[in-house]
Formats: structure tokens, C-alpha cells, sequence
């Protein structure tokens, strides 16, 4: 349980943290955030995470709220106040408090920044990862800028919740070729019947997942075929296996896509595998 939060430059207790009602966050959506895994006690791909931070303030013409070394300790604290060895911390930066207004303040006005930290229970994780999950395909419905790590999330939490009705843990954004786009919160692969793993390629519409990004090296490594191509829900349907990747899942297999078996119908040993390898390659920093 994380009980205390970082809020504009005080930790306070969570329960009576606050932003402001007239944070253009709350009042537009305007603002950014990442979510990093804690994997005992360490940061894994900060770096990472932090260069997609650096992007989308800039895409969104925002200021950083705290110099890099700032955020980093911000960030350990955070972790450590709150007693975090498995988990995530989650930051949010906004573009800061005026008045209603669309058009960004005249007057500039200081960034917001929210860090919290959760801890989970890496026997649960584990657990999920052995039974696979189920995955719906919901119509793709979001701007065309998802590559922006934006907190405006409205077609992602409808997705979500369509994947809970359907007793799925996840959705996959589908586009009006037919083609998958990614999760409601994670990128979307599959291995084909010949053996090679296919994921979207990042220009076209997703998110560039750091999971994503360490997972190509952990490819790489063990050797294995890719491609990164749009794949079809079709194609999907006709996959050996199937797998999300982000950082709150790591790598978790795709046990059913509408409500069809993929494969045998449980995690296959590519998923298993890849999930296995990831922590070796990615980056930790205590
Ligand atoms: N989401 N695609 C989308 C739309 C996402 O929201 C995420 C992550 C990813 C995977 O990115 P990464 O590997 O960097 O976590 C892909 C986070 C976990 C969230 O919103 O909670």
C-alpha cells in the first residue's frame, strides 16, 4: 500500500495529497506520465522511461518540471518512503494551474508533478504471467498521436472496461484496415505458424513500449526471427502464441482473443521464455 505522495514538491500523506482544481490536467487531460517497474528495489529502464518522458513534454510544448537528477531522486524517494520493493511508480507531469482557458497560459505557470509508488505482490504477477490472459478486440477510436505518453486516456479506460464485461483483461485496439494497433495499456505480438514474431512498428500509430524496446534486445540476443509489420486481427486469430508486453505486465501471454483459443489455448513456451529473459537485459538502477 503507498501511503505517501510527492505533490508539487512535498511528500504528504496520500489520503490528504491534492492538485489543484484548475490543474490543466484535471481540467484538459494536458499533461504526460510514465509508468516505471520496481523489481526489487530497483528502477528498471529509468533511462528509458525518462527519454519518453523528454518527448512528450516536448510533442506537448512542455517544460519539465525537475531537472533529470531532481526527478531521479524524487522518484527513489518516493520508492523508498513507501517501502517499495516489487511495484511500479507512476509520475504524472502536467502543464500546471491557471485559469480555464484552452489555449496554453499566457503567463507561463510551473509545471505539476504527482509520483506514487504501488507495491505488488510478485507471487500474484507470477501467477497471471502462468495462467495467460484473454484479450477482446475493441475498434480503434483514439487520436492519432498515440505515440504521446498523454494521461488522456478516455478511449483506453472504455477499452478496459469492455475487456472487464467480457471477462478479459485486456483489449486490443483494432484499426479500420483491421489491423492491431496495441493494448489498452501494453503493445500487442504474436508468433506466427512459421515461427517469427511480429509486432506494429512504432511510426504507426502506438506507443513506443520501453518493455517493447528491451524486449527487441532480448530478441535479438537469443537469436530469434521478427518482424516488425502490421499484423491483422485475422492473422492473430491464426497465431502459435500471442503476448502483451508493458511495464505493469512485463511480458504475459494471450491465452484467447475473442473469446478463440489461441494456440492450445495456455501460455506457450516463446511467451514463457521471453518473460523469463527479460530482467536479465533490462536496465536496473537503484
Ligand atoms: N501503459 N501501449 C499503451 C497504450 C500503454 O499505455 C502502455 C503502458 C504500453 C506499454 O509501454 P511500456 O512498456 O513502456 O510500459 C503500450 C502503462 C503501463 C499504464 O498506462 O499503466
Amino acid at each position: 500500500m503507498s501511503r505517501i505522495a510527492y505533490v508539487n514538491g512535498r511528500y504528504v500523506d496520500r489520503r490528504i495529497a491534492q492538485v489543484h482544481i484548475e490543474d490543466r490536467g484535471y481540467q484538459f487531460g494536458d499533461g504526460v506520465y510514465e509508468v516505471c517497474e520496481v523489481h526489487r528495489r530497483a528502477i528498471i529502464d529509468e533511462t528509458r522511461h525518462m527519454a519518453r518522458l523528454a518527448r512528450s513534454l516536448g510533442e506537448l510544448r512542455m517544460q519539465a518540471p525537475l531537472s533529470p537528477a531532481a526527478l531521479a531522486i524524487v522518484l527513489r524517494e518516493v520508492i523508498s518512503r513507501n517501502k517499495i520493493s516489487d511495484g511500479y511508480v507512476y509520475l504524472q507531469v502536467t502543464r500546471g494551474v491557471a485559469r480555464r482557458d484552452h489555449v496554453f497560459p499566457s503567463v507561463p505557470v510551473k509545471p505539476a508533478l504527482v509520483v506514487t509508488a504501488r507495491a505488488v505482490d510478485p507471487m500474484k504477477l507470477a501467477a497471471t504471467a502462468e495462467a495467460g490472459i484473454a484479450v477482446v478486440s475493441v475498434p480503434e477510436t483514439r487520436w492519432k498521436r498515440p505515440d504521446i505518453k498523454t494521461i488522456c486516456l478516455l478511449p483506453n479506460v472504455l477499452a478496459r472496461q469492455a475487456a472487464r464485461e467480457a471477462g478479459a483483461a485486456e483489449a486490443w485496439f483494432v484499426d479500420a484496415d483491421g489491423m492491431v494497433t496495441e493494448g489498452a495499456a501494453s503493445n500487442a505480438w504474436i508468433l506466427t505458424q512459421g515461427g517469427v514474431i511480429v509486432t506494429r512498428p512504432c511510426d504507426t500509430g502506438i506507443l513506443r513500449g520501453v518493455t517493447r524496446t528491451t524486449l527487441l534486445d532480448v530478441i535479438a540476443a537469443e537469436g530469434l526471427a521478427l518482424e516488425e509489420r502490421k499484423f491483422s486481427l485475422a492473422e492473430a486469430f491464426m497465431a502459435t502464441e500471442a503476448f502483451i508486453t508493458g511495464a505493469t505486465t512485463l511480458v504475459t501471454a494471450v491465452v484467447a482473443i475473442d473469446g478463440r483459443p489461441v494456440g492450445e489455448g495456455r501460455p506457450g513456451p516463446l511467451a514463457q521464455r521471453l518473460r523469463a529473459k527479460f530482467h536479465g537485459l533490462a536496465a536496473r538502477s537503484a
